[in-house]
């Protein structure tokens, strides 16, 4: 029992050197990490043989084959078009594959799959896997759109922020005074029509009512965020004025009513001074 236990691990031993001696091997697999939906993405697969003969280069997308070079067949090359992703073509070399695919206009992450396998008497078999997520940058910052440059107190307003077209849609945070707006039931973000591979806008509401109390200016910043890994975060900034009462008579003095009533208030104790005075004098 022993002894057969030992052969069995020499032999397992054996076996994994095999494997990891195996001479033909990916020396490099190029899959970008995000694809653009409006553009092909290249992937290529790069192997050395050594020695061995190459029998064929398969290309799998998740579990699905989407590319087989064959070099001993006519055509050599066959592509397969799975439902959602578009294979453009490929070619090959003696020591690599590329492939160019269209990414479904979807948010996504894909396996991707390089497969090379040598001829008999051995038939082995490399293989590496890399991923890609299909991503739309934005372009630009939000917009803010009904931001009026000065509001009193007491009065509301309603904002809206609209994103880039990105995809996914970029997710909107409304912040006052760098303070983040939690928003009202009605106020989900909402999405505006497709645009060629599937870039959406986003825009969100928010209703600003200025406290009766409030005076100085409200710092409104709006900010659109796409959620990959490190999200992409673009802003916009607008600032309101409260023009309230005090504010009124220390910047528009002239035809301030306070100031009227301080005026008349400094006449009417010059004269009264005057009339003690004059009443002093005729006394004596
Ligand atoms: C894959 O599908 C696209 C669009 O339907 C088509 O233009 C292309 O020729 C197809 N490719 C193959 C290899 O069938
Ligand atoms: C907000 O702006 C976007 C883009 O300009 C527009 O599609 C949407 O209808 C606007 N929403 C409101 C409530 O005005």
């Amino acid at each position: 029992m022993r002894y057969s236990g030992y052969v069995k691990m020499k032999f397992l031993a054996f076996v994994a050197l095999c494997v990891t001696t195996s001479a033909h091997d990916i020396s490099q697999l190029k899959v970008p990490l995000y694809a653009d939906p409006r553009r092909a993405a290249e992937l290529s697969c790069h192997f050395k043989m050594d020695e061995q003969k190459l029998h064929s280069v398969k290309w799998y997308r998740d579990t699905n084959e989407i590319f087989r070079y064959n070099p001993t067949q006519q055509p050599s090359i066959r592509l397969f078009n799975i439902s959602d992703v578009m294979v453009q073509g490929g070619e090959c070399q003696p020591d690599y594959c590329v492939v160019r695919v269209m990414p479904p206009p979807i948010s996504t992450r894909a396996a991707y799959t390089c497969e090379v396998s040598t001829e008999g008497p051995r038939f082995q078999i490399a293989r590496k896997t890399k991923h890609m997520t299909v991503v739309a940058m934005p372009q630009a910052d939000p917009v803010i759109i009904g931001a009026p440059k000065v509001l009193k107190p007491g009065e509301q307003v309603f904002l809206n922020c609209t994103s880039d077209f990105s995809l996914p849609p970029s997710d909107i945070n409304w912040y006052i005074d760098e303070e983040l707006q939690k928003p009202e039931p009605w106020q989900k973000t909402e999405v505006t029509g497709n645009q060629p591979g599937g870039l959406r806008r986003s825009w969100r509401v928010m209703r600003v009512r200025v406290p009766t109390t409030a005076s100085g200016a409200l710092r409104v910043r709006c900010e659109s965020i796409l959620l990959v890994e490190p999200p992409v975060v673009r802003d916009a900034n607008t600032i309101i004025t409260i023009h309230s009462r005090t504010q009124l008579s220390k910047y528009v003095s002239n035809i301030s009513g306070t100031n009227v009533v301080n005026t008349g208030l400094l006449i009417a104790t010059i004269v009264l001074w005057t009339l003690i005075k004059i009443s002093r004098l005729t006394s004596l």
